[in-house]
């Protein structure tokens, strides 16, 4: 079992250019090589996977795409992107059900077809889940259940244990402040809880479980200890580079 900590950073359509990402990268990396219980993905834009990727693997730092097609076979599918096609390029992460894709049109269903196309790859996917709206009487625990199923419909007991549950609560992304600690731990638990009611106490015990949403340097310690969460999935720092390596640093350091 892999006991490493997980920081995921999305850069979303950032930065503006390829020279920016390439500098960007470069920084990250040497970074990521220091650390030694957490490992770091990058997910930039498509067209800069490639001049991201060093011809050396690095250590300590994976590639990551923010999206893929559910169609596994080459053919007419304008514009879509396949999994093996990332795979080919050195991707070994992909984002799936971003709120931001999920915006644009992704569903459930839709996300559950991409979901087993990653799976069925061997590349691990970051399933993303989050409630729009956090009520009193805890209606959205009912509506991150129901995700977590209908993401995973075709998802075997055994392929379970390879994703990567990225819970994003959609009222703390891009917003001005996190999700209070304590409460990613109360949900990060009923994550888990839901995981293993659907494939097993194994399952629910080995999935790993980041938090996403306004996390910083400054808050990710807390989000780490406190939130007891697996690891982060992180948006605007993530393409602040002085930002991102205090980040990446911080959750190392968390016991
Ligand atoms: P944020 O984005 O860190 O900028 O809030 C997080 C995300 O959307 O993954």
């Amino acid at each position: 079992m892999n006991h490493h900590k997980l920081v995921v950073g999305n850069w979303k359509m950032n930065p503006g250019s390829v020279a920016e990402a390439k500098k960007l990268v470069s920084r990250i990396k040497k970074a990521s090589a220091k650390l030694s219980n957490t490992e770091v993905v990058i997910c930039p834009p498509l067209p800069f996977i490639v001049p991201c990727t060093r011809r050396r693997k690095p250590v300590g730092m994976f590639m990551g795409a923010q999206t893929v097609s559910w169609e596994t076979e080459s053919g007419p599918h304008t514009g879509e992107v396949s999994v093996m096609m990332l795979r080919d390029l050195g991707v070994e992460y992909i984002i799936v059900g971003h709120s931001e894709q999920r915006k644009r049109g992704d569903t459930d269903e839709t996300v559950s077809r991409r979901l087993k196309a990653i799976l069925e790859s061997g590349l691990t996917p970051i399933l993303c889940i989050g409630e729009a709206l956090r009520d009193e009487s805890g209606a959205y625990l009912e509506s991150l259940k129901n995700q977590i199923k209908a993401s995973c419909a075709n998802v075997s007991h055994k392929d379970a244990k390879r994703i990567v549950i990225a819970y994003e609560p959609i009222w703390a992304i891009g917003a001005a402040e996190a999700m209070k600690a304590e409460d990613v731990y109360e949900t990060s638990l009923f994550v888990k809880k839901v995981f293993s009611d659907l494939f097993g106490a194994d399952a629910g015990l080995k999935v790993k479980v980041l938090y996403g949403g306004s996390v910083t340097f400054r808050n990710a310690h807390d989000i780490m200890a406190i939130g007891k969460v697996d690891g982060l999935l992180v948006g605007r720092e993530s393409v602040n580079a002085p930002g991102f390596i205090e980040l990446i640093k911080v959750v190392d350091d968390v016991k």
